[in-house]
């Protein structure tokens, strides 16, 4: 063993983590940006011989996973299990090499939510305050944001969230919503107040606190602490609002403690996970989970998240965390997010891509490792994934340079050398060059500059081939007075190929691995880059290590992903929502105006199933009274017979279209098994199906042929 640098340094402790992936969806390429980013880091660490823990679980408490859960017909906790193998699956077969994954449903979670929460309670930084929300009285819970939905404010396109409009960009409460419904039920939301609990982050103690904390030297990223600053505001500005970690049953989640009825808003539990996660590995291998959490730990604790999350890691988090006497993150870590081909992931372009669709494609997991590593850098700036550039990148650096140097060499030296190299060989210049650059590549990893790094190892690599081809070993191989230079050219190779192996190894584990053995060497780690191969040790045949990327491969996962389109949302949510969006596609607008429309541009929805579609009960209704609504100009309120015992009364926004005695006596098209929805004229018992142009200039009700009966179902 040589001596290296990091065996005189004491090696640091560390505890990783990447960012708990919610419990209600697929890995896709995107998450995969953040577990590749942490597994290389830690990877390199742990080759720098570092005590490194990686934990990771998942998140899974919260509205979304409940009402999953619920649409499924399954219990929250079943529901979790499943994601939970899905995922564990996932990061497995991306080489995401976690030392424990676990759950944030678990009793050592809430354990430590309770302390914390307690603790936070003796400082006085917990206080309860009545506040009104939106509440689904079909459904009887509250209702977050997301799942209220109605006519923008500003432009009345349908079907838009709480928060934005999508089709003209205002933004806007969700109180100013017109004619906004519940997602789950479809029911008009009433506003209801309930007391919530509140962390006081306004208190000067915290704030004086997070303006220290989020300034100080190595916390953050130089552009996150400007953000931090920007979100604290001047000092005494009260920018800080109080922050409520209270939600109401039903809730799937952790109950607050002295609070019955009352559940931990899932992102204060979530990061607590991280703590759960390494609680748990600590048990398991007999470690103290305290040397790494109390106050005055020397240990490192490094966050690894998207830019996404910065305010709930650089505010809530270290602020729970200090006033509950538990260490803070010695640092966060943000990155970008991931677009493809220069656009935001979209799943009818084929570009929302799940790590499962990926690996059943046939694609190497290590491409994408290659690829992420190249374009990574320490920066939170966004990263694309270009697929002409992902194929170039692998099949010309990774396999033409750095693949092409052993598949050039390694045969000749097995054949004419029992696969030994020429011991004398190992300190050729080209090699002590090669070996130097150690110092350089190591500090692109700690710093997280990956693709420095990779720019680094390719320049290596671009030198040991020129090597090779003024030495033209297949040349040499001809011409038996050459022997001793072949046998040297091949030494050199296979040792350059050894240590470029051991700079990509925290990218290509498993290459590397692989490499290893072929080299009979055991498992590289950053100190060995002065232990060359040594001819007491043949080399084994070498195999085919890494195929080219084919571009039929690529455009068959674009493919796959198009047509995988299972709705994201809960299939109870997206019968909703296909619903209530039907009047807004159809027959183009006979207006001018259509080419300046987002919404046509939008193209269709995204597919459902035939079960989706079945969920819709779709009849003929025969209108027999319609008339004007008194108090509104939109309305009309239709008497339809649908073949039941009773007719039902529909109010439809057709008034503009419509005299009420132009509809008197027609077949219309009805969703029957839409919630009721109260309004402010009475109840509605269903929708009267329309055409619509994008701008309303045009609408028509749908119609039947005239063979069409009342109650007939349509399918
Ligand atoms: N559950 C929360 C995190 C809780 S941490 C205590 C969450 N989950 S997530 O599944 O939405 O995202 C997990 C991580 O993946 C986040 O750090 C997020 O930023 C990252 N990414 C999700 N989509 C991404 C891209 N398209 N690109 C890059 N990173 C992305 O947030
Ligand atoms: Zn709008």
């Amino acid at each position: 063993m040589t001596a290296a640098a990091s065996h005189n340094k004491t090696p640091r402790r560390i505890l990783v983590t990447s960012a708990l992936p919610y419990a209600n969806g697929a890995i896709h390429l995107g998450h995969l940006v953040e577990y590749i980013q942490t597994d290389i880091w830690v990877r390199f660490q742990k080759m720098q011989s570092n005590e490194v823990y990686y934990v990771c679980a998942d998140d899974t408490h919260g509205t979304p996973v409940m009402l999953r859960a619920q649409s499924e017909g399954i219990s929250p906790e079943a529901l979790i299990e499943r994601v939970s193998q899905e995922h564990q699956r996932d990061f497995a077969s991306f080489l995401v090499n976690f030392d424990n994954y676990y759950s944030t449903n678990a009793p050592e979670n809430k354990a430590y939510c309770e302390q914390i929460y307690k603790e936070l309670r003796n400082q006085g930084l917990i206080q309860t305050k009545s506040v009104e929300q939106f509440y689904d009285p079909v459904k009887e819970m509250f209702l977050p944001d997301r799942f209220i939905k109605g006519e923008c404010p500003k432009c009345n396109a349908k079907d838009q969230y709480g928060d934005s409009c999508e089709v003209c960009g205002a933004t806007y409460n969700p109180t100013e919503l017109k004619n906004a419904y519940s997602t789950v039920s479809g029911a008009a939301p009433v506003r209801k107040s309930s007391d919530h609990y509140f962390f006081k982050l306004s208190d000067p103690r915290c704030e004086n606190f997070l303006r220290q904390w989020t300034q100080s030297e190595g916390r953050l990223q130089v552009e996150a602490s400007r953000k931090m600053q920007e979100w604290l505001g001047e000092e005494g500005s009260g920018k800080l609002a109080d922050w409520d970690i209270s939600r109401d049953a039903p809730y799937f989640g952790f109950e607050i403690p002295d609070a019955p009825g009352k559940y931990f808003y899932v992102w204060l539990d979530a990061p607590v996970g991280y703590f759960a996660s390494f609680k748990q590995l600590c048990d398991r291998i007999g470690l103290n989970a305290d040397d790494f959490l109390r106050k005055d730990s020397t240990a490192e604790m490094i966050h690894f998240i998207g830019k996404d999350i910065l305010y709930f890691h650089a505010l809530f988090w270290p602020a729970m965390l200090e006033f509950s006497n538990f260490r803070t993150p010695t640092k966060v870590n943000a990155h970008g997010f991931l677009t493809v081909d220069g656009a935001k992931m979209s799943k009818s372009r084929g570009t929302f891509i799940t790590a499962e669709s990926y690996i059943k494609q046939g694609m190497n997991p290590e491409w994408l490792r290659y690829y992420f590593a190249a374009k990574l850098n320490a920066s939170t700036e966004d990263l694309d994934l270009s697929f002409t550039d992902f194929s170039a990148r692998v099949n010309s650096d990774l396999v033409g340079k750095f693949i092409n140097i052993a598949s050039r060499s390694a045969g000749f030296l097995v054949k004419q050398f029992e696969g030994r190299v020429l011991d004398s060989a190992m300190q050729h210049p080209v090699l002590l060059e090669l070996r130097k650059q150690a110092e350089v590549i190591a500090g692109h990893y700690n710093d997280r500059e990956y693709g420095k790094a990779i720019r680094e190892i390719m320049a290596c690599a671009d030198h040991i081939n020129i090597y090779v081809d003024q030495e033209k070993p297949w040349e040499l191989a001809k011409k038996p007075e050459a022997a001793q230079q072949l046998h040297i050219a091949c030494s050199v190779c296979l040792e350059a190929f050894r240590v470029l192996s051991l700079y990509l190894k925290p990218v290509l584990p498993q290459l590397v691995a692989n490499a290893e053995n072929l080299l009979g060497v055991a498992s590289l780690n950053w100190a060995d880059v002065n232990t060359p191969l040594s001819s007491a040790q043949a080399l084994q045949p070498f195999k085919h290590l890494m195929q080219r990327v084919d571009q039929k491969q690529i455009d068959a996962l674009i493919e796959a992903n198009k047509q995988s389109l299972a709705p994201a949302a809960s299939s109870a949510q997206s019968a909703t929502t296909a619903t209530a969006t039907a009047t807004a596609t159809a027959l183009p607008s006979k207006g001018a105006k259509t080419s300046a429309s987002a919404a046509q541009g939008d193209a269709v929805s995204p597919y459902i199933t035939i079960d989706d579609f079945a969920k819709i009960d779709l009849r003929i209704g025969l209108v027999q009274e319609c008339k004007a609504v008194e108090g509104s100009t939109k309305l009309l309120q239709l008497t339809v017979d649908l073949g039941e015992a009773k007719p039902r009364n529909i109010f439809s926004g057709i008034a503009a279209h419509y005299k009420p005695e132009e509809l008197v006596g027609q077949k219309v098209v009805v969703v029957a098994n839409l919630a009721p929805r109260k309004m402010k004229f009475g109840i509605s018992e269903g929708m009267v199906l329309c055409a619509a142009a994008d701008d309303d200039s045009a609408l028509a009700a749908l119609s039947a042929h005239s063979k069409a009966l009342a109650g007939m179902k349509i399918s």
